[in-house]
């Protein structure tokens, strides 16, 4: 089962990310806990170019074939073998996000993308994506106060460089993508508790967990 992750900056989609597989962990399910960009070591070498907040030239094609490079990477490395085994695979942002950061923001031609979609994903779909929406001010804010902490890369700024109008473009793309899928997509209040999200998604996860082992002879 596929379990992706996906938000604006700052709506701690990593920290639930984690907590929900220690979750299924401690149910007996084998889960592998993964990210985009970055969930493989040729993966980070490209995160690294994507974020480097001194790639302001980097044009719009180049950053959506990056992404879709260290997706293919990630599928193969990671997401397809554990699928393959069996395995919960969650995975912190994946297709979704290119389709609203590089289309609905940057604004690259929807078809293209999903064109490049096909190619990458070759059919496979997440079977829950789990929207973690809040006002983009606040997850702003909370995405700076973690750099300033010491708790984020401050080299992988160059998305919490860009304005509030574009992480504004980015929430409405997310909810707008959402509604389009209800039936793959579970909104998520992101300025709710960390425990109270972490139960929401854990009870969705179980309750679809079911109905696979029910359903497989
Ligand atoms: P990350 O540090 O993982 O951000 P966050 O903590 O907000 O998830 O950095 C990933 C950045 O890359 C984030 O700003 C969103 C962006 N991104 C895209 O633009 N397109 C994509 O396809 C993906 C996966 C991420």
């Amino acid at each position: 089962m596929l379990i992706t992750l996906c938000g604006g900056e700052g709506a701690g989609k990593s920290t639930q990310a984690r907590r929900l597989a220690e979750e299924l962990e401690k149910r007996g399910f084998a889960v592998v806990c993964t990210r985009e960009p970055g969930g493989t070591a040729i993966g980070r070498k490209i995160r690294a170019l994507l974020l480097d907040p001194e790639n302001i030239h980097m044009a719009k094609e180049t950053e959506l074939f990056l992404y879709a490079a260290d997706r293919c990477q990630h599928l193969s490395e990671v997401v397809r073998p554990a699928l393959a085994a069996g395995k919960v695979v969650i995975s912190d942002r994946f297709s979704d996000s290119t389709t609203v950061y590089q289309g609905v923001a940057r604004g690259l031609d929807a078809d293209r993308i999903r064109k490049v979609h096909a190619l990458v994903l070759e059919g496979l779909k997440p079977d829950i994506t789990f929207l973690l929406d809040l006002p983009p001010e606040k997850g702003l804010a909370r995405a700076m106060a973690q750099i300033d902490a010491g708790g984020r890369n401050a080299c992988e700024t160059r998305f919490e460089k860009e304005s509030l109008a574009f992480h504004q473009k980015i929430r409405e793309g997310f909810l707008a993508l959402a509604a389009e899928e209800p039936d793959r997509f579970w909104l998520v209040d992101a300025l709710k508790p960390v425990e109270a999200i972490t139960e929401t998604m854990l009870e969705r996860c179980l309750v679809l967990l079911e109905k696979r082992h029910k359903e497989t002879p």
